[in-house]
């Protein structure tokens, strides 16, 4: 009965649907981070100081400068601090008080401590989940 089979294969890809669905909720492949305070006063400097008309997080922002998602690690925090304070012929320079730069730093260590924003790097999983 051809009846019987669309209604069996049917029930068999709405099991396996939520089967799926289930499975992917309850072992989500990413670590929850905690954000304290000074990680947030960063994120405030980065936006106040628009920071993401020309960088990019995740590859999310304006296109002028490059992605910073991973910039702590790649260039460390003096580089960056230089980079910021003194500015480039086409990047202007922002006089960030030293505590707007230590959170804007913190920030940028957090953001950088989430992964990796180079797809080439990431991992697949079996279930189609990346890393
Ligand atoms: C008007 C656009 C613009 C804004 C706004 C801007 N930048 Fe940039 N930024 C650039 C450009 C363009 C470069 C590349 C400059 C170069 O190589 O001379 C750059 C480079 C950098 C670099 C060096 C990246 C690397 O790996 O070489 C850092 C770090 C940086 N910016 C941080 C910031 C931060 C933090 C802010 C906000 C406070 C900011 N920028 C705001 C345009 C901008």
């Amino acid at each position: 009965m051809p009846d019987k089979k669309i209604i069996t294969i049917f029930i068999t890809l709405v099991i396996a649907f939520l089967g799926y669905t289930a499975y992917l909720y309850l072992y989500p492949p990413f670590q929850t981070n905690e954000t304290d305070t000074l990680v947030n006063t960063g994120k405030m400097v980065w936006q106040n100081n628009n920071c993401q008309a020309c960088h990019q997080i995740y590859g999310l922002g304006g296109h002028l400068g490059p992605d910073l998602t991973n910039s702590y690690s790649k260039r460390g925090p003096e580089f960056i601090k230089a980079f910021v304070m003194a500015g480039t012929p086409i990047m202007p320079s922002f006089k960030l008080n030293d505590n707007e730069m230590d959170a804007l730093l913190h920030y940028l260590q957090h953001i950088d401590s989430s992964g990796s924003s180079d797809p080439r790097k990431f991992t697949i999983h079996f279930n189609g989940t990346i890393e």
